[in-house]
């Protein structure tokens, strides 16, 4: 098997198996105290948790970001997935597909839409890929899976804890390449992180680009720095443990994001694992919370009923919330009362969000 297959199965096994979380905290969601409503006036089925995402109305406010592409069992975790949020109403995401440029053959394993006609597509590549690719052969990528959006990552904490080359160490031309991105797929591109988080001055300045939407990927659940640690030894493995829980944290990156980029489409993942931190995400300012590994774990456990059933049992938890909040729709949780834990309020604080 080539190299970059092997990558692939390895990280697979490294985030179904490893020890692969920041092992501080979970985002900082745990200090987000919604207020509870003992008398809510609501009956379970008049709760509306549809969430727009860009062009798109999503039957609820989630999306499994991407993860991943390339060996034929990535093909079938990309289906699997892409079918259930078709069913769910929900948006997927699959992972990069840098790995089509090397290996053209594994275009297919990205290739959802013939099981998943209607589902919001949204296609992957990493921020310096697009680079030396060019906008032209970026779009030629979308359009061969006929997703509706590209998700752009940007990831050099991971870079860096990764044995490499000069050219692997120059991060200069993002912004531009972005702005050529954005120019080429009529808007079309989220911009996300890969765990590490997006701070507002990033957020700021992709606004300034035409950029609509970001996936904060915020500290609080995958480390790829912790991966990568694992998967290399010596100086890198070290730099990678020293690092483990380097970035901002989902909550406040949340929050922070909403508070630079009112109108934007905001996806919170990090560290969101069940329904009532989807709820918390989406009180900060999320319009939608993002999931990947727990899929990923539920998928290797048992499969497409498994997936189905972690998703739907994040679902129920969402409704509980929104009950007990006494939020009918997604937007009233976003005003739900809350209270914020210190360490969190010392976030938002300090980084002017709350004043
Ligand atoms: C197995 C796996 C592979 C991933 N591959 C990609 C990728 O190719 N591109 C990307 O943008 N993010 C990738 N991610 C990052 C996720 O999209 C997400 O931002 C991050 O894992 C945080 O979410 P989580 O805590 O729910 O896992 C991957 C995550 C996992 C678990």
């Amino acid at each position: 098997m080539s190299d970059i297959y092997k990558r692939k199965l390895d990280h697979i096994e490294l985030c179904t198996n490893g020890d692969v979380e920041n092992g501080v905290h979970r985002g900082l969601f745990e200090e987000v105290h919604l207020l509870h409503d003992a008398l809510p006036e609501l009956a379970m089925d008049e709760l509306d948790l549809q969430a727009k995402f860009l062009d798109h109305q999503l039957s609820a406010p989630l999306m499994i970001t991407g993860m991943t592409g390339g060996p034929a069992e990535a093909g079938e975790i990309n289906r699997g997935l892409a079918i259930l949020c078709a069913d769910m109403g929900i948006a997927f995401g699959v992972g990069s597909q840098r790995i089509v440029a090397r290996a053209p053959e594994s275009t297919e394993t990205f290739r959802v839409r013939s099981v998943a006609p209607n589902v919001v597509l949204i296609g992957n590549i990493g921020v310096m890929q697009a680079k030396a690719l060019g906008a032209a052969r970026v779009l030629e990528l979308v359009m061969a899976i006929e997703a509706d959006y590209l998700a752009v990552h940007l990831n050099p904490a991971m870079e860096l804890v990764q044995p490499g080359t000069d050219a692997d160490r120059d991060f200069r031309g993002g912004y531009d390449t972005i702005g050529h991105l954005v120019d080429a797929l009529g808007g079309r591109v989220l911009i996300k992180e890969c765990g590490t988080g997006l701070s507002p001055k990033v957020v700021r300045r992709l606004m300034g680009l035409g950029v609509r939407a970001v996936d904060v990927s915020g500290v609080g659940g995958t480390s790829w720095i912790k991966v990568e640690a694992l998967r290399n030894e010596g100086m890198h493995g070290r730099l990678g443990k020293t690092f483990a829980a380097w970035g901002l944290p989902t909550a406040p990156a949340t929050a922070m994001a909403r508070s630079v980029a009112p109108d934007a489409t905001i996806v919170a993942s990090g560290g969101i694992d069940n329904g009532l931190t989807a709820a918390r995400a989406l009180a900060l300012g999320a319009s939608v919370a993002g999931l990947a590994r727990p899929v990923l774990q539920a998928w290797q456990r048992e499969g497409a009923a498994g997936a189905y059933g972690f998703l739907s049992e994040v679902l129920a938890g969402l409704r509980m919330a929104m009950m007990l909040t006494g939020s009918r729709s997604v937007a009233d949780l976003r005003d739900t009362p809350r209270v914020y834990g210190p360490n969190l309020h010392g976030w938002l604080q300090q980084t002017g969000v709350l004043r």
